[in-house]
């Protein structure tokens, strides 16, 4: 190889490595632009594997605008919405993780039309299309008396699931009630170990309620009382 020959293939090899260079820097840079870090992609991973479905409105939106429901129309709750109501309320927290809560839906009128006659503020229940009994297993709970927080913590969750689907419903209480809690016990048939917290009977709303600031400074305290 002359010398001249020898200049031209050194220039050649340079421009190809210099090319080489810039395809792989372009790639990276490409390839950071386009792919999250780790931790948002598994971030979002998380968020989103194996949720049963999702709704339009945020959490904040459910929680503030919320309202008991009493009245509801004919339109059908299908047995798909009151699973996903169900998946959300034993998605909730409780007291290690024993999830003792039971739920019973009721579907079947004319037992829901026997509820007011033990218990004097449930009057739109029979108007529902379905409710849920929200109960707690005593044989479950971390300690006694746990169930309480334990379904309500559920019952929240149903309530909030099902406003952000364009549901109402109400928290109808059998607990800390006794005549109400002998009334449901005896209707349903609920072993000793089974403790009614209450029925949310559910439906597609005729009224709404309004948004309410209940928010008062008062309530709250530093540090200690
Ligand atoms: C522990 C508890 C017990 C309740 N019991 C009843 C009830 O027996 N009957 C009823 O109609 N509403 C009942 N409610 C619904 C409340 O009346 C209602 O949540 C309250 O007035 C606030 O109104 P809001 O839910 O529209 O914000 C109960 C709510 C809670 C949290």
């Amino acid at each position: 190889m002359n010398h001249k020959k020898r200049n031209v293939f050194r220039r050649t090899v340079k421009v190809f490595c210099f090319t080489c260079v810039c395809l792989l820097f372009g790639s990276s840079l490409a390839f950071a632009a386009t792919e999250p870090s780790t931790a948002a992609s598994s971030k979002g991973t998380i968020v989103k594997a194996g949720i049963p479905a999702t709704s339009d409105m945020d959490v904040l939106t459910a929680i503030f605008t919320r309202r008991s429901v009493r009245k509801y129309s004919d339109k059908p709750v299908s047995d798909a919405t009151i699973k996903l109501l169900l998946q959300a309320a034993m998605a909730a927290p409780s007291a290690k993780n024993t999830q003792s809560w039971e739920f019973i839906v009721i579907r079947d009128k004319k037992t829901l039309e026997q509820i007011p006659s033990f218990h004097p503020f449930s009057k739109h229940v029979p108007g529902a299309q379905v409710a849920i009994v929200v109960c707690g297993n005593t044989k479950l709970e971390a300690a006694p008396g746990h169930w309480i927080p334990d379904g309500s913590n559920a019952s929240m969750n149903i309530l909030l699931a099902a406003h952000s689907l364009g549901l109402g419903g109400v928290w109808t209480t059998f607990y800390p009630y006794a005549d109400r809690t002998a009334g449901i016990r005896k209707l349903l048939n609920l072993p000793d170990h089974i403790m009614p917290l209450n029925i949310i009977p559910l439906g597609y709303p005729v009224e709404k309620g309004t948004y309410q600031d209940r928010f008062n400074p008062a309530k709250i305290h530093n540090e200690t009382w």
